[in-house]
């Protein structure tokens, strides 16, 4: 048997037709730029992800760009990122001036939290640094814990910006992933939960000042053809990606339940195998507090000390897996400059090594899951 990470070829199909007949008529009307598409696609999923603005763009990356820009963010300022994250998160902040602080992250969630963020905050005070924003990242479908960190960004009046690049339709306490900050950023890059066939993502506002101000950076920062106000990019969603993700949107809800139907017989078949004192699996966090703790799975991660064997010996029954990341943001070459050491952020460092994303995604069958969790047992007979 063959378990791909990933395979899309089989939504694909479910819904060629419906995707056909919507490029073919952006293709007709030959309206390629923030048209009738865009404007139905912004509305609709304005509604989904409970916002007031939802404004797409050209990818999750442009997304956090444009909202930094947005708020003015350059050189003088610090943002606190988690540095167990994609790179976007933390390049984006460097790309307009200002210096990211890397906070680590909860050993379960793989999130940070008010407590990461308070020491990281604690440290960048002590240099004297001027902290703009925090940006969460809800990273594999899950929510960071958002109600304290909210608490702490009031208290210190700093912004909040969730990146919910990975989080679409996820839920915290009954509210959707990216409607709790004062912006927030979604990518559809094509493997995401509601995936684009190509680079696309949103922001996401309920502020109305702010809103307008990124719909102006989306057009460098134009009020009015060739009068530009301030400076902004060339950001703007493609007519055909909101065309084809509007036909995937009604779908999201039911593939995203799909997804943690596949999480629960994993962690059955986990449990019922006497796995889970070899492999670490997803957490559920929030349960006791009683808030609503809604997963959309975009990845499924476990951990173990083994992690590299175990990922050789799965792609050699070709079972496909990924590790998401191989290291923290603050191990990265490009920011060597900002003088972190090995051993800094304990918590990313372990995750950088020990985890290891297994296959999921709506249509991956029982036989096929069985076959995972019987490989993975088999490594550590
Ligand atoms: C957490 C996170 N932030 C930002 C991005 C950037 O999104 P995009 O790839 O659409 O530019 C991603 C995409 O993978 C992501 O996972």
């Amino acid at each position: 048997m063959r378990v791909p990470l990933l395979d899309l070829s089989e939504q694909y199909r479910a819904l060629t037709p419906a995707i056909q007949a919507q490029v073919a008529e952006v293709l007709e009307t030959q309206q390629f730029i923030l048209g009738p598409k865009v404007k139905e696609f912004e509305n609709a999923i304005a509604s989904y992800c409970r916002v007031n603005h939802a404004i797409g763009v050209s990818s999750g990356t442009d997304a956090l760009l444009a909202i930094f820009m947005a708020l003015g963010f350059g050189p003088g300022d610090t943002v606190i990122v988690p540095s167990f994250t994609f790179f976007a998160t933390g390049g984006c902040v460097a790309r307009v001036g200002a210096k990211p602080a890397f906070a680590d992250i909860d050993p379960a969630s793989f999130n940070i939290t008010a407590r990461t963020v308070e020491e990281c905050l604690h440290r960048c005070r002590q240099k004297g640094e001027r902290i703009r924003a925090i940006v969460p990242v809800h990273l594999f479908g899950l929510c960071c814990d958002m109600d304290p960190l909210m608490e702490l960004a009031q208290r210190e009046q700093i912004t909040v910006i969730e990146d919910a690049a990975q989080a679409i339709g996820a839920e915290y306490g009954g509210r959707r992933a990216g409607s709790i900050g004062a912006a927030a950023a979604f990518s559809f890059y094509p493997s995401k939960n509601l995936g684009a066939a190509g680079d696309a993502g949103l922001i996401g506002t309920n502020n109305d000042e702010l809103a307008e101000r990124i719909r102006l950076c989306r057009q460098h920062g134009m009020h009015e053809r060739y009068f530009h106000d301030f400076i902004g990019g060339n950001f703007r969603l493609d007519e055909l990606q909101a065309a084809i993700l509007s036909v995937k949107l009604p779908h999201l809800d039911e593939w995203s339940a799909a997804r943690r139907r596949v999480a629960d017989v994993y962690r059955d078949e986990f449990t019922a195998r006497g796995l889970t004192n070899r492999v670490t699996l997803p957490a559920e966090p929030y349960r006791d507090s009683g808030l609503t703790n809604h997963h959309i799975y975009h990845q499924y991660v476990i951990r173990t000390e083994r992690r590299d064997a175990l990922r050789e010996h799965l792609t050699r029954h070709e079972i496909g897996t990924a590790i998401y990341y191989p290291m923290g943001l603050h191990q990265q070459k490009c920011f060597s400059y900002l003088g972190y050491r090995d051993g800094d952020l304990p918590e990313t460092e372990c995750a950088a090594r020990e985890t290891l994303a297994l296959p999921i995604y709506p249509e991956l069958t029982r036989e096929q899951q069985r076959y995972v969790v019987d490989e993975v047992a088999e490594f550590f007979q």
